[in-house]
Formats: structure tokens, sequence, C-alpha cells
């Protein structure tokens, strides 16, 4: 990416620095150890305490919490560096420091701050529990209800599609306050939810298409009483909107992602290009190979300048809605069509396990999918811009 923003954050030295030891690492470290996260289909507990060492957990935690104080673009080069290895690695890490932190940060009680954030960058791993087995999409149809109890609350329902429910210590659970749909979605609360509460059970991982190594599962709930601080805010009626404000920063992420894996794909696809021998020539002499490396390379810029620009504005305190949609909708779309150029570069071997480029077809998959499909971004960004132009008339 060629900007990176300092203001508000680390000082650009620290940064450099940090930067370059997280570059060797995913080199030197993650991408020889794929197979075995592949294999074991988990990362292993070695190098997720690597990770917190380096600090990896504790990027976006405030220095006053115990972490190291990125600001959004920092954070977002460090998700892109990191992508560059299988996205099972991002995965462990990206929802505490991204969706979870960020909800903490913007809505948090002070004391839900004091209670988290620290645990959080010393590497707690977090789940973000908005989805539903009856709503993706229309997220405020959910269905899980919390009800008062005196002054504790009981929750009740089920989460489904939730990226590392199986290891989370805390997940931040979107549910209904109020059986009615209410005007701005003030229907929905956000509450965090210690997963060793009574109550709280957690479903078998399930088996996806590709991005061997990250875990989802239910997440259930049955009657799970919490205090009344649990409430993020300590206030109702607000869930929807730190939700959705999270997903603003977790759209960020998805798209740094998008941006780093397709990367790594192209750097996989152009060395292939110059082994792979055809008409006595290494077919990176061909010119319809040249022009899919070529469109792949245009395509890779754009979305790193999207992002970088997107992140800059967020660094100004701007809400950031349509760039961090478009920005993740472009990327994934992207990575989709770098990967596919990938399998058909590589030819016949493009299809077969023992090289990489079918996992990474396989993988890339997802992000056009999770944290807003590619058709929610298009509403998303659509109407915002048909809101602004009423707000002119
Ligand atoms: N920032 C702050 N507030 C926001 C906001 C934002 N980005 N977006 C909405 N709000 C608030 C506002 O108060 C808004 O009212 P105003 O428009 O008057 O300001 C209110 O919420 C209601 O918003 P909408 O009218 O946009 O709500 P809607 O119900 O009509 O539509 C939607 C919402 C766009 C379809 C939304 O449901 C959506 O984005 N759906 C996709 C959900 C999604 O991305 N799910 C992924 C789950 S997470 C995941 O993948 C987990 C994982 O483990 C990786």
């Amino acid at each position: 990416m060629p900007l990176v923003h300092h203001e508000g954050g680390m000082d650009a030295e620290s940064f450099t620095a940090f930067a370059d030891q997280l570059r060797r690492y995913v080199r030197e470290r993650l991408i020889p150890a794929e197979p075995e996260v592949i294999a074991a289909d988990r990362v292993p507990d070695a190098i997720l305490d690597e990770m917190r060492a380096m600090g990896l957990f504790a990027i976006t935690v405030p220095e006053a919490h115990g972490g190291i104080g990125m600001n959004v673009s920092q954070y977002v080069e460090t998700i892109r560096l990191l992508a560059h290895a299988a996205p099972a690695y991002r995965s462990a890490l990206s929802i505490s420091v991204g969706m979870v932190c960020s909800a903490l940060k913007a809505a948090g009680t002070e004391a839900q701050k004091a209670e988290w954030l620290p645990r959080i960058a010393r590497g707690m791993i977090a789940s973000f529990a908005l989805s539903e087995p009856g709503s993706g999409s229309d997220s405020a149809g959910l269905m899980t209800r919390a009800v008062r109890d005196g002054s504790d609350w009981i929750l009740t329902g089920t989460k489904r599609y939730i990226t590392n429910a199986p290891m989370a210590e805390l997940a931040l659970v979107m549910a209904r306050t109020h059986p009615e749909r209410l005007p701005g979605n003030a229907h929905v609360s956000a509450f965090l939810v210690p997963m060793d509460r009574p109550g709280v059970s957690v479903g078998r991982p399930d088996r996806k298409m590709g991005q061997a190594g990250s875990q989802i599962a239910d997440i259930v709930l049955d009657e799970v009483r919490l205090p009344h601080d649990a409430l993020l805010g300590g206030e109702e009626g607000k869930g929807f909107r730190a939700a959705m404000q999270s997903l603003d920063n977790g759209r960020l992420s998805v798209a740094a992602a998008a941006t780093g894996y397709a990367r790594r794909i192209l750097e996989t696809a152009t060395r292939y290009a110059t082994e792979r021998q055809a008409f006595g020539e290494p077919i990176a002499s061909f010119q319809l190979i040249q022009a899919m490396l070529a469109d792949s390379e245009a395509e890779i810029y754009a979305a790193e300048c999207m992002l970088a620009d997107a992140c800059r504005l967020a660094d100004t305190g701007r809400r950031v809605t349509i760039e961090a949609a478009a920005a993740k909708m472009f990327a994934s779309e992207m990575c989709g069509r770098v990967a596919d150029r990938c399998v058909q570069i590589h030819g016949g071997a493009g299809y077969l396990a023992e090289y990489p480029a079918e996992r990474f077809f396989r993988d890339a998959r997802l992000y056009r999918i999770y944290e807003g499909t590619t058709q929610i971004l298009q509403l998303v960004i659509a109407r915002a811009m048909l809101k602004a132009l009423a707000a002119e008339a």
C-alpha cells in the first residue's frame, strides 16, 4: 500500500520496524506452517502465543488500556501484511482487534473498557455474534431475546456462522430487547457475554469450503443470566448502531485481508508463469498470460489505494460507511478474479490439490460473503448516496 498515515497512531519509525518484523514473520514462520494449519484445521497454540508476544492482539487497543494504539491506517496495513499468509491467522485475531475492540472503544462504558480492552491486548480471542439461523443479511430481524429480571438480563437464542466461537472467551452478542421492530432498529441491544457463563454452549465447528484453520460454529444461549453491566454502553437500543459501526471497521479489515491475499496469489501465479514451459518458452513470455498478470496487478493496486484513502478518512474521525463498503466490495470481488486467473495460469495444475492455486480459489470465495455480501454492500452504498442527495434537496 503506498500510504500509511501515522497521525494519531504509533510513531512512523516504530510502525516501520513493526511492519518489517511482521513481513519476516509471515514469510519465515506463518507461510511455511500453512500445511500444518490446514491438516489440523486450527492455528497451533504455539503460533497463537507467538502472535500474542509480537503484540498482534494489542494493535488497536489504546495505550492507556495496555495496547499499542495504532490508528486505523496502521491497523489495516498490519492486517494486509498478515493476510499474505493463509486466512486462518488473521481470522484468529481479527474479531478481537477489529469489531469487538472497535465496539468497546466507540460504545463501551469506562468500566467495560477497563475490564475487556487489556484482555484483548493480552491475546483474548473474541467473537461477534450477530447472524442467526433466520437472519443474516437482514440483521435487525434477529430473534435472540434479552429480557430483564430484576437488574439482570436473561439471554436466549441461537447465533450462527460465528467466527472463532470454539476458542472465544468473549462474544459481543446482539439481542432483541423489544419484541417489535422499532424505528432505527432500536429494538436491538449489544451484550458482552463471557463464554464460560452457565447456559452458553458452542456447536461443533462447521465444515467449510475453504479457509481451513479458521473455525466457525453456532453459539447457543439458553437462559444466560448476565448482570446489568454486560449491556454495552449501559443503554438499551444502541446495539444495532454499535453493530453497524463495528462492521464499518470489520469491512476495512476484510478488504485488507482480500488485498493482502490477492498479492500473495499474484506472486504465486507470476512465479509459476516464469517456471512453466510451453512451446519451448516460459509461459510468462506469452502476451495472453501477461494480460492476466497485468490486470491483476492493476486491480490490486486499485484496492490498495481505496484502502489507504478509506483509512485516511477514518483517521480524521469521519464515518466511512460508503468507503468501507466500497473497499470491501471491490477488494473481495477483485481477489476472486485474481484467484481465478491464478488457477487459469496454472492450467491443469491449477485444479490439483498439490498446488496452492485451488486452495487460494476456495479461500478467496468467502470474502464476497461475510461481513456484508456484495449485494448488501451495493445496498449500503446506494442508500447512503440517495440519502445524501435527499439531504441536499
Ligand atoms: N454507523 C453508525 N450507525 C449506523 C450505521 C453505521 N455504519 N449503519 C446504520 N446505522 C444506524 C443508524 O442509526 C441508522 O439510522 P439512520 O439511517 O437514521 O442514521 C440505523 O442504524 C438503521 O440503519 P438502516 O436503516 O441502514 O438499517 P436496515 O435494517 O434498513 O438495513 C442493512 C441494514 C444494511 C441491510 C444491514 O442489516 C446490513 O448491513 N446487513 C448485513 C449484515 C452483515 O454485514 N452481517 C455480517 C455479520 S458479521 C460476520 O460476518 C461475522 C463474522 O464472524 C466474521
